[in-house]
């Protein structure tokens, strides 16, 4: 049985204060409408259709990003959540089997929840996602009879008896397509705030001698952002979750809350973080590495065996084969570092590749940028780059080869070479400790004028 998904992510957000449509605010590095689309993956929808609206094509563009086979529609006046669903209809012409309604600002709903919902649409003709609520604040009521649910009251519109109650709608459906836009098309605005209703599907399935079920998650799992202050905590709830599961799947964590995690962030087992380490997005770290503390890692590849920082960068592009050593101060950058190879100390690598085993010494820069176009620096199997080598790309140091401390190495380096590309040295006997009798007598004769 397929299914398709929507996702309403029209609304402005205003109690968010910001000039960025609010489903593009991040949560673990990733804006929040990404959430939802990435838990609507794992069910394998035939069709996913995002409805925008505020900030529509910015929305839009991060939409594709993610899934460039996503359709896009536009909501230009926000006149409620049936409406917000009403404007998939012609992207959804035609698809066979069920659809389900999403919200962009939910983050935190599961693959596993979203698949019960599909279940539970063998029994009921309509599926609602609800949830006990501690405090069931202005959220919709569902109004159930025994297991049958009747209909969905809003807190605007329910009485003081239907307010007492707890359970509460997470806005997240279930129907066949072809029923579901058929029930949107009888719903009217005839209510405390004048919206076409999405809640309205279930008393008119009902009506129709249709039935109507409730799966319900955890509270936690339907939460909503709707202020920078429900951002942060969700944040905090995030990062709690991303640490427990690392802990979970065999990864040392030695201070779990110091750790930041993104979305994506994947870290295989026996790998070891220690404190104060962020990963952004796009990071995976392969089992038995070792990330040491005040590290940064970003777009990232870091196998078996390796060991990152203290206080290393890894920006978008770094590979980090086996056995690699990337030490304190050291920023790699869309560079390959094969098996073995060191950058140990206080380094740049960028647009580069570094052989197996080559060495990098303290304070090594590719200078991969002329101020207007980049270009590559390549190190050979077994390079030994002395200390301060700056390395002007575009140019290759051959396998084997050397470069003394401190050069400025412009020219490609053959296989073996020894390259030198500094002053001579001019060595005075004595001059130096004459030169500071003068210094120091100059400033006693100043001190005493
Ligand atoms: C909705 C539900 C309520 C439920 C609550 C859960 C309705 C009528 N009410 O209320 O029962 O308890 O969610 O959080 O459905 N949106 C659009 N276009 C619109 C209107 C909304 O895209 O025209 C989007 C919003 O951006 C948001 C979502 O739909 O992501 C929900 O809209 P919101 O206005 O927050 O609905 P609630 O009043 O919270
Ligand atoms: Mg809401």
């Amino acid at each position: 049985m397929s299914v398709s998904v929507v996702i309403l992510a029209a609304g402005q957000g205003s109690r968010m204060q910001s000039d960025l449509p609010k489903v593009l605010h991040p949560l673990g590095a990733v804006p929040l409408v990404l959430h939802a689309m990435r838990a609507a993956r794992e069910i394998e929808p035939e069709r996913t259709v995002v409805v925008v609206g505020h900030g529509g094509d910015a929305v839009a563009k991060v939409v594709r990003g993610e899934d460039e086979l996503a359709t896009i529609v536009t909501q230009t006046e926000q006149l409620g959540t049936a409406h917000a669903v009403d404007q998939a209809r012609a992207a959804l012409e035609g698809a066979v089997g069920d659809v389900i309604v999403l919200y962009g600002d939910t983050p935190f709903i599961r693959p596993e929840t979203l698949e019960a919902m599909r279940t539970a649409r063998a029994s009921h003709d309509v599926v609602v996602l609800g949830f006990d609520a501690a405090d069931p604040g202005r959220y919709g009521r569902l109004i159930t009879q025994g297991e049958a649910l009747e209909r969905i009251t809003e807190f605007k519109d329910a009485t003081e008896e239907e307010r007492a109650i707890t359970l509460c709608n997470s806005g997240v459906i279930c129907a066949d397509r072809a029923r579901l836009f058929d029930l949107i098309a009888k719903i009217g605005t005839e209510n405390a705030a004048g919206e076409y209703y999405l809640t309205d599907i279930v008393a008119l399935a009902r009506a129709q001698g249709l039935s109507a079920g409730v799966v319900r998650c955890d509270e936690a799992e339907t939460l909503g952002i709707n202020t920078r202050a429900e951002l942060a905590q969700a944040e905090a709830r995030f990062q709690a979750r991303m640490r427990a599961e690392a802990l979970e799947n065999g990864v040392t964590l030695s201070a779990p809350e110091t750790v930041y995690f993104a979305q994506d962030t994947c870290i295989g087992r026996d790998t070891v973080v220690d404190q104060f380490v962020v990963f952004g997005p796009g990071v995976t770290v392969e089992s038995g590495a070792h990330i040491r503390a005040f590290s940064h890692l970003e777009g990232a590849h870091v196998s078996r065996g390796a060991v990152v920082g203290p206080y290393a960068r890894l920006r978008p592009g770094a590979e980090l084969a086996e056995d690699v050593r990337v030490g304190n101060f050291v920023e790699i950058k869309n560079a390959q570092i094969d098996e073995g190879a060191k950058v140990n100390h206080l380094s740049y690598v960028g647009d580069a590749t570094v052989g197996p085993r080559a060495n990098l010494g303290a304070g090594t820069v590719t200078c991969n940028y002329d101020g207007v176009f980049k270009h590559r620096t390549e190190i050979g199997e077994g390079a030994f780059i002395g200390s301060s080598t700056m390395l002007v790309a575009p140019v290759k140091v051959g396998a084997h080869a050397l470069t003394g401390s401190g050069s400025v190495i412009t020219m490609d380096v053959p296989e073996g070479a020894l390259a030198l590309g500094r002053a001579k040295q001019e060595t005075k006997p004595g001059l130096g400790k004459r030169l500071m009798e003068r210094l120091r007598a100059a400033k006693a004769a100043k001190v005493k004028g």
